[in-house]
C-alpha cells in the first residue's frame, strides 16, 4: 500500500519474496504453484510493504522482504538496500540502508502527524503546511510557492 504524497525515484524496486534458503533446492518449481508443480500450500511467504505518507524512495532503492513499513515522512537514499522498516522521518542509507539522520525537529514532526496535511488536496495541504511553519517558525520550507496555481499543482 502507498500513501498520499509519496515520491519514488526512477528503477525503484520492491522485492515481497525470497527463495527458501532452508529446502534441498532453491528453484521456483518446487515452491512457486504458477510454473505447475507446487501445490498453493508450499509457496513461500509473500509480503506487502506499506510506503507512509510524503516518503521520498530515491532512484536505484530495493526494498526487500524485510521491509515492512516505510514510516511517514521517511527518506531512502538513492541505490540503497533496505532491510528492516524505516521509521517516521528517518533517512537512511547504503547497503544495507542504516539510519543517517532525522528529518525536522520534534515539534515539527509532531505538528505533521497531528495535522496530517497530506491527507488533504494540495491547496489545502500547502495552507496546513504553511499555517505549521508560522506557528513554529524557522525556514520557510512549508513547500513550494505561497500562491499555487489550483489547477496546476506542480506550480
Ligand atoms: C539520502 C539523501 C537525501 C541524503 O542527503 P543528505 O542529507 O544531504 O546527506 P549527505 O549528502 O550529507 O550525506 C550524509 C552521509 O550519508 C552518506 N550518504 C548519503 N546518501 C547516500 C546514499 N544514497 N547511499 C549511501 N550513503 C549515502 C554520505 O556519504 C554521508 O556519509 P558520511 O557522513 O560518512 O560522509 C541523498 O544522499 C540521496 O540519496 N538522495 C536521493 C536522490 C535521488 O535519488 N534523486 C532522484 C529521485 S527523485
Amino acid at each position: 500500500m502507498i500513501g498520499s504524497y509519496v515520491s519514488i525515484g526512477p528503477n525503484v524496486r520492491r522485492i515481497g519474496a525470497a527463495h527458501p534458503l532452508s529446502e534441498l533446492s532453491l528453484h521456483p518449481f518446487w515452491y512457486n504453484p504458477s510454473l505447475g508443480m507446487a501445490h498453493v500450500d508450499q509457496d513461500v511467504n509473500r509480503t506487502e510493504v506499506y510506503i507512509g505518507d510524503d516518503s521520498w524512495i530515491g532512484a536505484n532503492a530495493v526494498i526487500l522482504p524485510g521491509c515492512r513499513r516505510i514510516g511517514t515522512g521517511a527518506v531512502i537514499g538513492a541505490g540503497s538496500i533496505v532491510t528492516k522498516d524505516v521509521a517516521d522521518f528517518s533517512v537512511v542509507a547504503g547497503n544495507p540502508a542504516k539510519p543517517i539522520g532525522t528529518r525536522l525537529t520534534e515539534d515539527e514532526r509532531t505538528a505533521l502527524m497531528e495535522i496530517k496535511p497530506w491527507s488533504h488536496d494540495p491547496m489545502e495541504a500547502h495552507r496546513l503546511l504553511v499555517a505549521i511553519r508560522a506557528r513554529l517558525g524557522g525556514a520557510d520550507n512549508a513547500g513550494h510557492r505561497q500562491t499555487p496555481d489550483a489547477n496546476n499543482p506542480s506550480t
